[in-house]
């Protein structure tokens, strides 16, 4: 029998991605999610992937009740990976109560329901935004945690504790914190994809949208870092690789041979990318030549960083396959394959 994964936020960005990853790892997959980031039709594209359908289920994971009514309908659920967040860093400065409300009420909630359901096993979404500007790069699982700089960033740090916190009290429950670094990119078949609200934060879908005119220009903020072409450094993964770390991340956690309860790993390529390299990158594979200015820095921007990624790359036997060009690609193909439709 196929064993069961809950994923929250699965019709999300990362979450779609990895119900792709999941369902062709002979894994079945049901999703929640209360699409206020995302649409329902992806759970279809999912399947056009895959050839099966996830089944979706749509409510608020902060409703206790129906998710309890969902774990009563759904036995034999053997793990649950956790997506559902809200996650724009410049709004969570703007709405804090929002976003510690949605982002740990929700994760409350299904700690709550893994214990009184017994559901032994947690893959949660953190990010590289606990570390701040590290002192020492790349960034390993024990450089020291900063203050966090955005209520957002806040959220994945309590979030993380408030794990670790209950998994120790509870001997039944095991679970891994999985820090992202930058995800960028689409699956290759254009199906699935991001698709931000309004006028993109993030790099990469700011590009795409500046190059098929949905934008004047992307400002590029600040070439005036200590970095070698004076603009800051990331780490950028495909999402195609983030989303089989987390398939990995689960056999983990259900296979015996782990006796760890709670594991943190960072997820990046290990390698820093600069804007201008970015932008680089996507001109080449796209033959577009992107409009851009440089402008004054972005209040709370990191300088730079990157991942030390040894430690999934030696425990899960994870690490990135795909090339910033080849990301970049399937995010072009991505931008190309929403706007006909629209
Ligand atoms: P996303 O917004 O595309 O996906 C999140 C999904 O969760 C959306 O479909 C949204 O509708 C859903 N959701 C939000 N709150 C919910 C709730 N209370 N109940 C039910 N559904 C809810 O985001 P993403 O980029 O796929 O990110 C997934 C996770 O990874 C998030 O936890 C995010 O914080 C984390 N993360 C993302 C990045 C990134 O750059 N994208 C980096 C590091 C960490
Ligand atoms: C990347 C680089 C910008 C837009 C965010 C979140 C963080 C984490 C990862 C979730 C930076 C530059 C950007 C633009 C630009 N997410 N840039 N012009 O800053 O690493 O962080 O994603 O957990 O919490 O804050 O990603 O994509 O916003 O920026 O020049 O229009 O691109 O200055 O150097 P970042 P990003």
């Amino acid at each position: 029998m196929k064993k069961k994964i809950l994923v929250t936020g699965g019709t999300g960005y990362i979450g779609s991605h990895t119900a792709v990853e999941l369902i062709g790892s002979g894994y079945e997959v049901n999703i929640i999610d209360n699409l206020y980031n995302s649409d329902a039709e992806t759970a279809e594209r999912i399947g056009e992937i895959t050839g099966i359908k996830p089944h979706l289920e749509v409510f608020d994971i902060c409703d206790r009740k129906k998710l309890d009514g969902f774990l009563k309908k759904n036995s034999k659920i053997s793990a649950i990976i956790h997506f559902a967040a809200y996650k724009a860093v410049g709004e969570s400065v703007n709405k804090p109560l929002d976003y510690y409300r949605n982002n740990l009420d929700s994760l409350m909630n299904l700690l709550d329901a893994m214990i009184r359901f017994k559901i032994p096993a947690l893959v949660f979404s953190s990010s590289c935004t606990v570390y701040g500007q590290p002192e020492k790069l790349p960034v390993t699982e024990d450089t020291p945690i900063k203050p966090a700089t955005s209520p957002y960033g806040n959220t994945k740090r309590i979030g993380e504790e408030v794990i670790r916190d209950t998994v120790f009290a509870n001997p039944d429950l095991k679970a891994i914190s999985l820090r992202y670094f930058n995800p960028v990119g689409a699956h290759p078949s254009g199906l699935i994809g991001e698709m931000p609200r309004g006028v993109p934060e993030n790099l990469v879908p700011f590009i795409t949208q500046t190059a098929i005119g949905l934008r004047d220009m992307l400002q590029v903020f600040g070439n005036d870092y200590n970095t070698p072409d004076g603009s800051c450094i990331r780490d950028y993964l495909h999402v195609v690789d983030l989303a089989k770390a987390h398939v990995v991340a689960v056999d983990r956690l259900l296979g015996d041979k782990n006796k760890k309860r709670y594991e943190v790993f960072n997820l990046g390529t290990g390698k820093g990318v600069s804007v201008f390299e970015a932008i680089e990158s996507f001109e080449r594979v796209s033959g577009v030549k992107l409009k851009y200015k440089v402008t004054g820095r972005r209040p709370g921007d990191i300088e730079k960083i990157w991942a030390d990624p040894s430690f999934a790359n030696e425990e899960l036997g994870w690490k990135t396959e795909y090339s910033l060009d080849e990301a970049m690609r399937s995010a072009w193909k991505w931008e190309n394959s929403i706007r006909k439709k629209i």
